[in-house]
């Protein structure tokens, strides 16, 4: 996304310092690390960035009102990979790599392409047959599908990207109440295959994208105060999108004993003061790094409410334990890509947070991907056991990869970031899958096709699938369940090639 180069600014490079988080208190490195049997090996997508014709959402008025908004123009509609079509070629290649699980987004405005159509409960019938159909081949096949309900798309008679400086979706009330009844149909229609589910992809980005940088529906710029009412909007949607599919799904699809297993993608960073020896930007990174990785975790897991968002739980409207947002999750989806930088002077300061979020170009000798975000695996280790262990629930990875379109970096980057998952797990924390970001190359939103996350090339005119070398690695990994640091080290030094224009 472009917020992570946007706030990058007039930033000089200082040296860094690693700080606390990333000093893990663990024994040495092992020589290896394994994955136990049924450990889920997936890759994972998402509606609006591998489907066609993902018309009815705000996502596509967006790409279609300006398309400068987007890197060469591009759309999901002219050389993406046309999901729906392709289905049986998609599972090709997971079976291929030998994987037993995937994750995808059911698209809420293309089963209810209309308010009349959810408002009557009419879904649409050719929507519903081709997810159905999706998750029978999946099934037949072997893989377990993990199902996210909003990846960034909201249908569009809930968000009018026209008209931004009034309240649009999740700033709507309607919104919350309706997705929680699309939770409740969606876990009712697909529980019966269905046991792993997550309900919002990466809420803070989506409010950091939406209404801080501006580069996605509804496109706002610095403004915190609703950026904030609709972080606030997300965490009490989930807890009823989590209700809701408890509600709903009883059917326990896989026989491990539970039907349903439900948290968000939630993205997950380290982070680093830019100054280390600066107070204000030490102080402004154990702030960020509060509202990024705890605030909404707490909320949802301990029912600790910090509505004003200051860290603390005085406020007048504060609360903890609150029960109506307490154990609403399941398990911890972890997205997790790279580090951050955070300057509390320099920069594109962002109100309220008084900080400026760098995430890309750091100032670091780490290597860069194509879109010069810090290769990083020992980052992944380090905030797992900071700032996901403390919960004590089961985790899954539901997002990891690597923008690199000459597929020198990836198979060292999936070594890499799975040998110091194992090691988390060596260590007691209790992880049930990966998804590696993503099956295919696809519709990056605003960074259009350039940035290449697939294990998979899509030929743009054909939709034609080219599985990587890269893909070969995660077939050797997934086989054999084990990950050996020689092997590692004996793989090709990662190199930064040259960035997406
Ligand atoms: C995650 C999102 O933030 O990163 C994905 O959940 C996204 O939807 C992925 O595609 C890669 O990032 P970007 O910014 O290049 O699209």
């Amino acid at each position: 996304m472009d917020f992570r180069r946007a706030w990058l600014g007039a930033l000089a490079p200082l040296a860094m310092l690693a700080c606390k988080s990333d000093a893990a208190s663990t024994p040495p490195p092992p020589d290896a690390v394994t994955f136990p049997a049924g450990f889920l090996f997936g890759t994972a997508t998402a509606g609006f960035q591998i489907e066609k014709a993902d018309t009815h959402t705000d996502w596509a008025d967006w790409v279609a009102l300006s398309p400068s908004r987007i890197k060469n123009g591009d759309t999901p509609d002219d050389g993406g990979p046309d999901a729906l079509a392709h289905v049986d070629d998609d599972i090709a290649l997971m079976t291929q790599m030998g994987q037993n699980a995937y994750r995808f987004s059911i698209e809420w405005g293309r089963i209810f392409p209309t308010q009349a159509s959810f408002d009557s409960n009419t879904p649409d019938a050719a929507a519903l047959a081709a997810y159905d159909s999706e998750i029978q081949k999946l099934q037949n096949a072997h893989i377990t599908p993990l199902v996210t309900l909003f990846h960034w798309a909201l249908p569009n008679w809930l968000s009018d990207v026209s008209h931004p400086n009034d309240p649009q979706g999740w700033e709507r009330p309607e919104t919350s109440a309706d997705f929680t009844t699309f939770c409740s149909r969606m876990a009712q229609h697909f529980g019966g295959e269905v046991d792993w589910w997550v309900t919002l992809n990466e809420p803070l980005v989506y409010v950091t994208t939406g209404y801080i940088q501006g580069g996605s529906p509804p496109g706002v710029v610095l403004d915190a105060t609703r950026a904030f009412d609709v972080a606030r909007a997300l965490a009490r949607a989930h807890a009823s999108c989590f209700d809701a599919i408890h509600q709903a799904d009883t059917v326990d699809a896989d026989g491990d004993g539970k039907a349903a297993w439900v948290s968000v993608a939630k993205h997950q960073r380290t982070f680093h003061p830019e100054d280390p020896t600066d107070q204000d930007d030490i102080d402004a990174t154990k702030h960020v790094h509060y509202l990024w990785n705890q605030w909404f975790l707490n909320a949802t897991i301990r029912g600790d409410w910090d509505d004003d968002i200051d860290g603390n739980y005085t406020g007048p409207n504060d609360k903890q334990g609150d029960p109506t947002l307490k154990g609403r999750m399941d398990y911890i989806g972890v997205n997790y890509y790279s580090d951050t930088l955070i300057s509390a002077h320099r920069g594109v300061v962002i109100p309220v947070v008084n900080a400026a979020v760098i995430q890309d170009h750091l100032p670091t000798d780490r290597p860069k991907t194509d879109v010069a975000w810090d290769i990083y695996p020992e980052g992944l280790r380090s905030m797992l056991e900071e700032d996901v262990a403390p919960y004590s629930l089961p985790v899954v990875i539901t997002e990891n990869g690597i923008a690199d379109r000459a597929d020198v970096n990836r198979a060292r980057f999936l070594a890499e970031h799975l040998y110091q998952l194992g090691w988390a797990m060596k260590d007691g924390l209790d992880v049930r899958g990966y998804f590696h970001w993503s099956l295919m190359d696809n519709f990056e939103w605003q960074n259009g096709f350039c940035p290449k996350f697939g294990f998979a090339s899509v030929d743009p005119a054909t939709g034609a699938r080219t599985l990587r070398a890269s893909g070969s690695e995660y077939e050797k990994i997934i086989s054999s369940k084990v990950v050996k640091r020689a092997d590692i080290d004996a793989m090709p030094a990662f190199v930064t090639t040259d960035f997406c224009p």
